[in-house]
């Protein structure tokens, strides 16, 4: 939602031209949102990075971005699997939808738990991987972590919104195939998802056509 934010703060930024000498500050407010874009706004092809916990104007810090997202499809993503055979961090194997010879170490009996990141995280670092090993400490399970962190990449928040519903039928076709090909046991199957991730968890749930999930985590912050 902040880079959202952000965006829509750049966006009517920039559409402002009017010029003043002398911006205002506001000391005390974290963010300082100016009326006007001052003398030296940057040209295109910079991206406003504002600056919390500072009484400088968010127009401060620049850094220079390309304008569009660089290209990635859905061959970019990547399902991760951990179990208590591979629980090392590095130890994923990258399950492929209809290829019986990447399932490895998995186990249909074993209940499944499909983590999905959000917006400008990756699935092979971070809370995922912390979640597996919480899990794996606790039993057999197979952790399944969407990695699709190249098309969820920082700053272009709306192209990653854009791959939500295809991120999450794409893994729904992984659920499925599991599900009839190494006897994945529906009942076990949990997915978690952060941010724009859990709306791909969403996405997950309407987009199965073999089985029905029994429960979605969804969490923001
Ligand atoms: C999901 O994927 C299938 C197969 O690729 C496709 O036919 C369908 O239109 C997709 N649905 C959505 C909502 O993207």
């Amino acid at each position: 939602m902040v880079s959202t934010l952000l965006l829509l703060l750049a966006g009517a930024m920039t559409a402002v031209t009017a010029a003043p000498q002398h911006v205002p500050r506001a000391p005390g407010h974290a963010l300082h949102v100016p009326q006007h874009v001052p003398r030296h706004v940057p040209h295109q092809g910079h991206q406003y990075v504002p600056q919390y916990a500072s009484d400088r104007a968010p127009w401060h810090v620049t850094r220079h971005v390309p304008q569009h997202a660089p290209r990635a499809s859905l061959e970019d993503v990547r399902f991760l699997l951990w179990t208590s055979n591979n629980a090392g961090d590095d130890e994923y194997q990258t399950l492929k939808i209809g290829d019986l010879n990447s399932l490895g170490h998995f186990n249909g009996n074993d209940p499944t738990v499909v983590v999905v990141h959000g917006f400008s995280n990756h699935g092979y670092e971070g809370w995922p991987v912390e979640a597996k090993t919480e899990l794996l400490k606790l039993g057999s399970y197979n952790v399944i972590s969407v990695e699709w962190g190249k098309l969820a990449v920082a700053p272009w928040y709306p192209s990653a919104v854009k791959h939500v519903p295809q991120v999450g039928n794409l893994t729904a076709h992984l659920l499925d195939w599991l599900h009839e090909a190494a006897g994945m046991q529906a009942a076990g199957v949990q997915v978690a998802g952060h941010s724009l991730g859990a709306h791909v968890a969403g996405a997950i749930g309407q987009n199965l056509k073999n089985f029905r999930l029994p429960f979605i985590t969804g969490s923001s912050f």
